[in-house]
């Protein structure tokens, strides 16, 4: 099967993203962003040097998803996911951003990492073999590597700018924020968690950990930003075969992972590429996700919208996108423009 070419970097007609994360790019319009995930991947807290085709299309309509679906739990930054309604700079690139890119209400993100936890796993197991808590929670003694835990829990940690991120407590957390702040967003992130991690078990998918992010608009107003529950932010595990005692297979990334240890790769700079059939193997896992996650196809006709007026919504009977055809993925670079030239990627600690 030969695949398309992955997005690794995008641009718009005149201009570069004004940030770029391992995975997504941003740009800039005033009190809007517009967030491009590309096809990049990272795995040991590197950017590898292939992308894997269509990836950022899944991570950016599983959150579409999720935004769609908690907005009654709390209201979000997602405005369209419809290039038609982007800003003219943005609507010429349309071709390379259909599907993979969302405009947002820009917010001031709240300085915390907001991660809820209902799996031993990562960093919490790090802590909990340590010390028997995570972020100050005493848990259970004698518990094993990825057992289930006796219920969610609210475990913040640091943005870091380099390096990982550092678990901390309750009182840390509001310590940074304020502690009526940091009351709400822990219940958000239990809500949330609970939400998608139910719905997710249902489809046949442990969501181990995840991540939020909350913003604060101008008026106090918090928002759901970033991306949610998507296999980028979260730890996702098959529940088939789940066995607690020991680490479990990665949804999406254990193929990957599993060439780079056959290759023995130390983890260091310069970063290898994968081979065709991880590659093509690891995308089925990513499409797998979305489909299982939103009983859609991707890319399915009705373009996502987010927080528009209904009247904006149904756009009666438009003529669906080819679905299920990939659309040629312009913006794709070729092979030897590969980036990920063993620039350190921050995180995938939790
Ligand atoms: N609505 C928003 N307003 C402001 N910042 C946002 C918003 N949504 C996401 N962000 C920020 O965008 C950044 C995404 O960058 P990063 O996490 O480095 O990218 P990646 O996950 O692709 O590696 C994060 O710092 C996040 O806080
Ligand atoms: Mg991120």
């Amino acid at each position: 099967m030969s695949l398309a070419s992955p997005v690794l970097q995008t641009r718009l007609a005149d201009r570069a993203p004004d940030r770029r994360g391992k995975v997504r790019d941003i740009f800039e319009f005033g009190d809007r962003l517009l967030i491009v995930a590309s096809d990049r991947i990272s795995a040991f807290d590197y950017v590898l040097g292939s992308g894997i085709p269509d990836k950022g299309k899944v991570l950016t309509q599983i959150s579409a998803f999720w935004f769609e679906r908690t907005r009654s739990i709390v209201g979000n930054h997602l405005l369209s996911t419809d290039p038609s309604q982007f800003p003219e700079e943005a609507r010429a690139a349309a071709d390379l951003l259909r599907g993979r890119s969302m405009l947002v209400t820009r917010t001031e993100p709240l300085p915390i990492e907001c991660v809820a936890r209902g799996y031993l796993s990562g960093s919490g197991w790090k802590d909990y073999r340590a010390t028997g808590e995570i972020c100050g929670i005493r848990l259970p003694p004698a518990l094993h590597e990825s057992d289930r835990l006796p219920r969610p829990i609210f475990t913040p940690a640091t943005k870091a700018q380099s390096g990982h991120d550092i678990n901390i407590t309750e009182r840390e957390a509001a310590d940074i924020i304020g502690s009526e702040l940091l009351e709400r967003v822990r219940d958000l992130t239990l809500r949330l968690y609970a939400e998608g991690s139910a719905h997710a078990e249902s489809r046949g998918i442990i969501v181990a950990d995840t991540k939020f992010e909350f913003g604060r608009l101008p008026d106090g107003e918090i928002l759901l930003i970033d991306e949610v529950l998507t296999p980028d932010s979260s730890r996702f595990w098959p529940i088939d075969g789940y066995a607690p005692g020991g680490p479990q297979p990665s949804f999406d990334k254990q193929f990957v992972r599993d060439y780079l240890e056959s290759i023995r790769w130390n983890k260091q700079p310069p970063v290898p590429s994968l081979p065709s059939d991880v590659v093509a193997r690891t995308r089925e896992k990513y499409v797998e996700a979305f489909r299982r996650l939103t009983e859609r196809d991707l890319d399915s006709p009705e373009p996502l919208q987010g927080a528009e007026p209904p009247s904006n919504r149904a756009r009666g009977g438009a003529p669906a996108r080819k679905e299920n055809s990939p659309e040629p993925l312009r913006g794709a670079e070729p092979p030897s423009n590969r980036a990920g030239g063993g620039a350190p990627a921050r995180k995938e600690n939790r």
